[in-house]
């Protein structure tokens, strides 16, 4: 959620400081965010950095946070433009359309993977420059494949998951981050030792406030994703129960945007 701060004892910020919140007990054990009002720990409060406004981060919100995040830590492993491609699964949902269009916005040469078959001059539109369909990863029975991918920003897991550490290239690093493909992952470990691939975890809800704050000035600035309008629905409260079944259907493209006011 965003907004504007009522009321705050807490030093860092002030009544009127435009803020928002990813994560933590948000939606799941405390209250979310579909109200005018909301009461939350100061600690989870993150400043909109200068450079984006209100509809940009909730544009990009948890999923394209987490997008973020799996870009960082596969900088932290040495990734770095000119590598080679960098592949995103899940490509036109909300981690994988924000991941596309933050690596472009990078100068990463960027490889996108989409069940979609109608979406593929739209992934190219966020900065994809080259388009693959989902069925590229089907299972496989040889534990190494072609040796394709840099790096990996995943959301999907599965056989997907699988099929990434059969086709990184050697020393490539996937960013693990979401289920909507399964989560039993069948795969051997000779990907690990003979090509020093590595498999990164990554969580948005417990990140530390220091990554957070990082991470969100990325956004802002040298990450900064170039087309989030393109990739964005808004809509309204009462469009929720739809927009909740084209989530479970895995039919969303890019983000939904809720307006409490429209
Ligand atoms: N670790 C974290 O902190 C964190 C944070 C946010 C989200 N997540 C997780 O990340 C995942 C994606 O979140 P999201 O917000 O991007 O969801 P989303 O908007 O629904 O996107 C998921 C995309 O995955 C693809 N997909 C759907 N069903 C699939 C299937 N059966 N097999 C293969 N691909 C499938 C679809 O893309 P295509 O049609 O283009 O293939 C879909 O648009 C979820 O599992 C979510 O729980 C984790």
């Amino acid at each position: 959620m965003c907004g504007t701060v009522e009321a705050t004892t807490e030093p860092r910020f002030r009544p009127g400081d435009q803020v928002l919140v990813t994560g933590y007990d948000l939606g799941v054990a405390h209250d979310g965010g579909y109200s005018q009002y909301v009461r939350v720990p100061a600690g989870w409060v993150v400043p909109i950095p200068p450079g984006l406004n209100a509809f940009d981060v909730m544009a990009i919100g948890t999923a394209g946070f987490t997008a973020a995040l799996s870009i960082v830590e596969l900088e932290r492993n040495g990734l770095k433009p000119g590598q080679g491609p960098v592949v995103v699964t899940g490509a036109t949902g909300g981690v994988g359309s924000v991941a596309v269009q933050c690596l472009a916005a990078l100068g990463f040469q960027v490889a996108a993977v989409t069940g979609k078959d109608g979406e593929h001059e739209y992934l190219r539109s966020l900065g994809a420059s080259q388009v693959l369909p989902r069925s590229i990863a089907e299972p496989g029975t040889r534990p190494l494949e072609k040796a394709t991918w840099a790096a990996a920003v995943d959301c999907v897991g599965g056989d997907t998951l699988a099929w990434l550490t059969r086709s990184m290239a050697y020393r490539g690093a996937i960013a693990a981050s979401g289920l909507t493909g399964g989560i039993d992952l069948k795969m051997t470990v000779i990907p690990f030792i003979l090509r020093s691939v590595k498999l990164l975890g990554i969580d948005s809800v417990m990140c530390p406030m220091d990554e957070r704050l990082a991470t969100w000035r990325r956004l802002a600035t040298d990450m900064k994703p170039a087309n989030l309008s393109a990739s964005v629905r808004e809509i309204g409260l009462a469009d929720l129960p739809d927009a909740f079944e084209t989530l479970k259907n895995g039919a969303a493209r890019g983000r939904f945007v809720v307006k409490l006011r429209t």
